[in-house]
C-alpha cells in the first residue's frame, strides 16, 4: 500500500510515477501558477501535471527553478494539443512545451484528447521522441478501450499511462480492468470533479468516520484502487490537506460503499465526441 507522497508506482518501462501530484487546469498563468507548484512542492509534492493547453507551462517551469529543487526529483507531465495532432505538429508542439518549461526533457508526454483519425501518426511522434530519450515515458489520454486497442494494433510502444476523468461518480471499471491486463497505468484527472462531490452524504459519512474530509477520502480511494490522482487546488491550505492521506486506511467495506455511487456520470466531455481543436 502507498504509504508516502513520494510514494511511486513503477511503468511497464521500469520508470517510476509518483502516485500522487498537482494538477494545473485552470491555473492561471504568472504567479497563481507560480504559487501554487512552490507550495505542492514546498510540502513534499513530487509530481505537477500541466498541457500545452493550459497555457501555463512557463509559470510551472519557473516554479520548479525557484523552488530549488534536483530536477530528477520531480516527475513532469505535459500534453499535446488536439490542434498539434499529427507527426511533424506534434514533434514540434514537444520543442515548444520544453521550451516554456525550461526543461531538457519531460518524465511524461500524454495524447490528450484522441479524436478520430490523427492519434496513430501523433503516437508515432511520441515513440521517436520516446526512442531519443527526450521523455522518460510516453502515454494517453482520454482514451476508450476502443482506442487502445487500436493503438496497440498500430505501435511499436504501449502506453505507459492512460490519463482518464475518473472519481467515485465514474468508475471507470471496465477501461480499468483493460488497462490492468495491459501493464498501462491508470491515472485520474478529476478526482474530486471539480468539488461537486464533496457535499455527497455517503462521502461525508464515511469522512466523519475516519477524521478526514471528503477530499481526502476520495483520494485515498484512488490510491487503494491503484490509482494514480492529481488533484488541482490553488490554495495552499487545501493543497497540503489533499496530500495528508498516508496516515488511514479505508476498510474494504467503505471502498465498496465508494464505488457503489458510480453512476458513469462526466464533468467533461466524451471522448468519442470531443472536438475542441479538431476542427
Ligand atoms: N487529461 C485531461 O483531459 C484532463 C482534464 C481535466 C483535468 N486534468 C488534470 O487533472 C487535474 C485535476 O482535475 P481538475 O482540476 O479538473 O479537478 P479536481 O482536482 O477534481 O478539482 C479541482 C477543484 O476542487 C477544488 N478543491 C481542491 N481541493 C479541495 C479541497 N481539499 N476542498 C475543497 N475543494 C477543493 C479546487 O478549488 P481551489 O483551486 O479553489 O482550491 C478546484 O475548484 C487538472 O488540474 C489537470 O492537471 C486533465
Amino acid at each position: 500500500m502507498v504509504k508516502s507522497l513520494q510514494d511511486t508506482t513503477t511503468l511497464h518501462n521500469g520508470v517510476k510515477m509518483p502516485w500522487f501530484g498537482l494538477g494545473v487546469f485552470k491555473v492561471k498563468e504568472g504567479q497563481e501558477v507560480i504559487d501554487s507548484v512552490k507550495w505542492a512542492i514546498k510540502h513534499g509534492y513530487k509530481s505537477i501535471d500541466t498541457a500545452a493547453v493550459y497555457q501555463n507551462e512557463e509559470g510551472v517551469g519557473q516554479a520548479i527553478r525557484e523552488s530549488g529543487i534536483n530536477r530528477e526529483e520531480l516527475f513532469v507531465t505535459s500534453k499535446v494539443w488536439n490542434s498539434d495532432q499529427g507527426y511533424e505538429s506534434t514533434l514540434q508542439a514537444f520543442e515548444t512545451s520544453l521550451q516554456k518549461l525550461g526543461l531538457d526533457y519531460l518524465d511524461l508526454y500524454l495524447i490528450h484528447w484522441p479524436g478520430k483519425d490523427k492519434y496513430i501518426e501523433t503516437w508515432h511522434a511520441l515513440e521517436k521522441l520516446y526512442k531519443e530519450g527526450r521523455v522518460r515515458a510516453i502515454g494517453v489520454s482520454n482514451f476508450h478501450i476502443h482506442h487502445l486497442e487500436n493503438l496497440l494494433k498500430n505501435s511499436e510502444i504501449k502506453p505507459m499511462v492512460n490519463q482518464v476523468e475518473y472519481h467515485p461518480h465514474l468508475t471507470q471499471t471496465e477501461l480499468h480492468e483493460f488497462c490492468k491486463k495491459e501493464g498501462i497505468q491508470l491515472e485520474s484527472w478529476s478526482p474530486l470533479k471539480r468539488g461537486e462531490l464533496l457535499n455527497d452524504s455517503t462521502l461525508v459519512e464515511i469522512s466523519q468516520k475516519y477524521n478526514k474530509s471528503v477530499a481526502q477520502v476520495i483520494l485515498r480511494w484512488d490510491l487503494q484502487n491503484g490509482v494514480v490522482t492529481i488533484p488541482k487546488s490553488i490554495k495552499e491550505n487545501r493543497i497540503k490537506e489533499n496530500a495528508d492521506v498516508f496516515d488511514f486506511e479505508l476498510s474494504q467495506e467503505d471502498m465498496e460503499k465508494i464505488n457503489s455511487l458510480n453512476k458513469n456520470d462526466r464533468i467533461g466531455s466524451d471522448p468519442d465526441e470531443m472536438t475542441a481543436g479538431f476542427e
